[in-house]
């Protein structure tokens, strides 16, 4: 597979894309917050939440590129607008299927986690579900513990799911 992969922050243009592409990853696994019916936003609703994250300096959302697809996402959020939570951020990732094992999520987290130490972050906070060997085995490699456990975090077709709390204290 020809690879020129491009780590870029998102850009408000990028929202169709950004939309077919949660539509895509939703429906390849049952480990994101999202199924196959994606993110319930319009395009420009989605072109106004990247500008959340390219306005504000606490935050960051970036895209992966491959010969102009879309082929992976992550993001820093704040955990809420409160100071006495300033100094925590929450971390999500996801690459495309057939893009994994590729090392395009180890870049992802690089990425992110150089941005949380350069905004001086102290607590980088993530939810894996527990049965995300691949995920948890990546976010380990980063040096995130496991905190918790949530035994009823997500319900899919009626049955419940597992989450793992990780946090990565810088
Ligand atoms: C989890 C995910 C982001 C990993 O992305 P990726 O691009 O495949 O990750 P990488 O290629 O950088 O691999 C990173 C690490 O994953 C682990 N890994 C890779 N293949 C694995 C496998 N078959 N089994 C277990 N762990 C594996 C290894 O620790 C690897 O690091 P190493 O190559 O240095 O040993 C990706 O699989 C994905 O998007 N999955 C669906 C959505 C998702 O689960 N997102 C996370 C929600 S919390």
């Amino acid at each position: 597979m020809p690879m020129n992969i491009i780590y870029r922050e998102a850009e408000p243009s990028d929202a169709g894309k950004f939309l077919e592409y949660c539509k895509r990853v939703g429906a390849e696994s049952d480990n994101l917050t999202f199924g196959a019916e994606g993110i319930p936003f319009s395009i420009s609703q989605e072109a106004d939440f990247i500008r959340k994250y390219s306005g504000n300096p606490d935050c960051v959302m970036l895209v992966v590129f491959d010969e102009g697809e879309l082929i992976g996402t992550g993001a820093v959020s704040v955990v809420d607008g409160r100071p006495r939570f300033a100094h925590r951020r929450e971390i999500a990732i996801s690459v495309r299927k057939d893009y994994w094992g590729k090392g395009i999520g180890s870049g992802l987290m690089n990425l992110l986690i150089d941005f949380c130490k350069k905004s001086g972050v102290e607590s980088v906070e993530l939810e894996v579900r527990s049965d995300n060997e691949r995920a948890i085995s990546l976010y380990k490699k980063f040096g995130f513990e496991k905190i918790g456990r949530n035994e009823k975090f997500f319900k899919i077709n009626g049955e419940f799911f597992a989450a793992d709390y990780m946090n990565l204290y810088l």
